[in-house]
């Protein structure tokens, strides 16, 4: 039954469509041209596909401002080519994820607009109304230093609505039994499409609202189990990825203490103290924040993430944490945003440097979970400071040293593409790195492909290992198969020793994949490990090649030769 889990062995790819390739020359890319390019993504060693916000819509924040949950932006292309992009991903076995936008709509959405017209009509309690200003409306703000309030006075309705986003984003009532309804519509009909889940928007913020009690509400957990419950009555391996940017305690609740709700949730705290140890070599907040992970209902999985399409937030560190992060990955104030993030993408943060690239990724990649990239980070993209607030790490896709990156033949692209400097498409691109065996590309694909070999990490459990302070070692264990993760954030090579918690009752050596040798153990049963500065060293017992009978080895399972 656990591998009918697909989620816990997947490896997702964010991407939003405007931005990867465009097909017909009008600038924006669309369904054709993703279509054109699911094999490279499936060369990649992607399972599941994230396609971030295709409705209709204004587009003020890049399409989390919805306008017809039930449409295909006509910029992207059509209903028809939707079923045709499902088609050919289902064709290749990868899976599709989409955005679930439903704590806000757009002001432009119908149900506004009717609800604005008419102060008696059933759509004026789908969304959040106060006639006077509340006192609490400068608290709360998602995006301070460009949104004022989240209490904005509308003339047509001659009342305030609430916005937890942008003011042009009105907060949908959940507490209405009519909004949900309309809610659980949506999801059957993408479902329908065929698509496998979603990822979805906000969820605090969804579950937080409470008719006009928005000050101290009660979360809505039960909704979260009916969504669930909806969803899998319509498809049953529908799942549901929860972005919910809370404290690691917290979590459970969104998972259910008897896994009801949704099956997994972005871990926010990871990515925040996983940045703190690449800047400071310090992993000790890390492994407290892994601690804080375990002990899951078994249908749960974190999704973990280096970069994503917001800001990097790091709110949630401690001041010392959080200053530490800002100085080394963004000093300046351009590259900082809302007072709480860095706007940048990774590979310029991490100073281009292929080392610490590598380091940040074989940590991601070896996080208990299943690892979610970011369009453009599997070549090194970098970041447009000129471009305003998030929209910086948002340029389009780098495929070639053609024009425009080989993404638009149009003068005008949707977003500029990066053509200078070093992350300037030029010196950055798909085809370049396809053609160089040494690439970042390259290394990608190796590593995605031997992620995917190792179950034991999205399925299995995991042990952290003594060891020194600059070392993160990580044991997984499952059916009869026992994995090490090994790093080293330190900029010198250490020498250190671990003892595995091995209870199989064979002897298997420890074989490093990255270079298949075998290390032996100790008398005292433990391994003697050498790591270069920033280094890492993945290992299995026995080796990706080991046999397993009836969850272990048998018995007469030769055992290779150490070299
Ligand atoms: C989420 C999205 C972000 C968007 C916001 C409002 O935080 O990740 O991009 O602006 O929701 O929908
Ligand atoms: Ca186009």
């Amino acid at each position: 039954m656990s591998a009918d889990r697909w989620y816990k062995n997947a490896v997702i790819y964010s991407l939003s469509l405007d931005s990867f390739l465009d097909s017909n020359g009008d600038g924006i890319g669309d369904f054709a041209g993703l279509l054109d390019r699911i094999d490279y993504l499936q060369g990649l060693g992607v399972t599941a596909i994230w396609l971030m916000p295709f409705h209709p819509s204004p587009r003020r924040d890049h399409g989390y401002d919805v306008s017809d949950y039930y449409g295909v932006d006509p910029r992207y292309g059509t209903l028809g080519d939707f079923v045709e992009f499902t088609q050919a991903c289902r064709q290749r076995g990868i899976r599709v994820l989409m955005d679930l936008v439903l704590n806000h709509t757009s002001t432009e959405h119908p149900w506004f607009q009717a609800a604005l017209a008419d102060r008696n009509c059933k759509y004026r309690d789908f969304f959040i109304w106060a006639d006077k200003r509340p006192e609490d409306a400068d608290e709360g703000l998602i995006f301070p230093g460009v949104q004022e309030t989240t209490w904005t006075w509308n003339r047509h309705a001659q009342a305030y609505y609430f916005h937890r986003f942008y003011d042009f984003q009105p907060d949908l009532n959940l507490a209405n039994p009519q909004v949900q309804a309309e809610m659980l519509k949506i999801v059957g009909f993408w479902l329908e499409l065929g698509i496998s889940g979603f990822r979805v928007d906000a969820v605090p913020f969804l579950i937080a609202a409470d008719g006009i009690n928005v000050k101290d509400p009660e979360p809505a957990f039960e909704f979260l189990r009916h969504l669930r419950e909806f969803a899998q009555w319509r498809k049953g391996d529908a799942v549901f990825l929860a972005e919910a940017n809370i404290p690691p305690e917290d979590c459970v609740r969104y998972f259910g203490e008897t896994g009801d709700r949704l099956q997994m949730m972005f871990n926010f705290p990871v990515n925040q103290t996983l940045f703190y140890a690449l800047a400071s070599g310090d992993t000790a907040p890390l492994r407290e924040k892994l601690q804080a992970s375990r002990d899951l209902p078994p249908i749960a999985q974190w999704a973990h993430f280096l970069r994503n399409h917001d800001e990097l937030d790091i709110a949630r560190l401690p001041d010392e944490q959080r200053k530490a992060v800002f100085s080394t990955f963004g000093p300046d104030e351009e590259m900082q945003l809302y007072d709480r993030g860095i706007r940048r993408r990774l590979a310029p943060m991490l100073g281009g440097s292929r080392a610490k690239l590598e380091l940040a990724y074989s940590l991601m990649l070896t996080m208990p979970g299943t690892p979610v990239i970011r369009y453009g980070d599997e070549i090194g993209m970098g970041e447009d400071l000129s471009l305003p607030e998030r929209e910086a790490a948002r340029t389009p896709m780098q495929w070639s040293a053609e024009v425009n990156a080989g993404f638009t033949p149009c003068d005008e692209p949707v977003r500029p593409v990066i053509d200078h400097g070093p992350y300037g498409y030029r010196k950055v691109n798909v085809a370049m790195q396809r053609a160089d065996d040494g690439s970042f590309l390259r290394w990608i694909e190796r590593m995605l492909r031997m992620r995917k070999e190792l179950t034991e990490i999205g399925h299995g459990e995991f042990t952290i290992l003594d060891t020194k302070s600059h070392i993160l070692a990580m044991q997984y264990t499952y059916e009869g198969r026992t994995s090490l993760f090994t790093h080293n954030l330190s900029d010198r090579k250490v020498e250190f020793a671990v003892k595995l918690d091995d209870k199989s009752e064979s002897v298997r050596p420890l074989v490093c994949l990255q270079t298949n040798r075998s290390i032996p153990a100790s008398d005292d049963g433990s391994h003697d490990l050498v790591l270069e500065p920033l280094g890492y060293r993945w290992f299995r017992l026995g080796g990706l090649e080991d046999m397993i009978v009836n969850g272990g080895p048998a018995a007469d399972t030769p055992v290779r030769v150490v070299q």
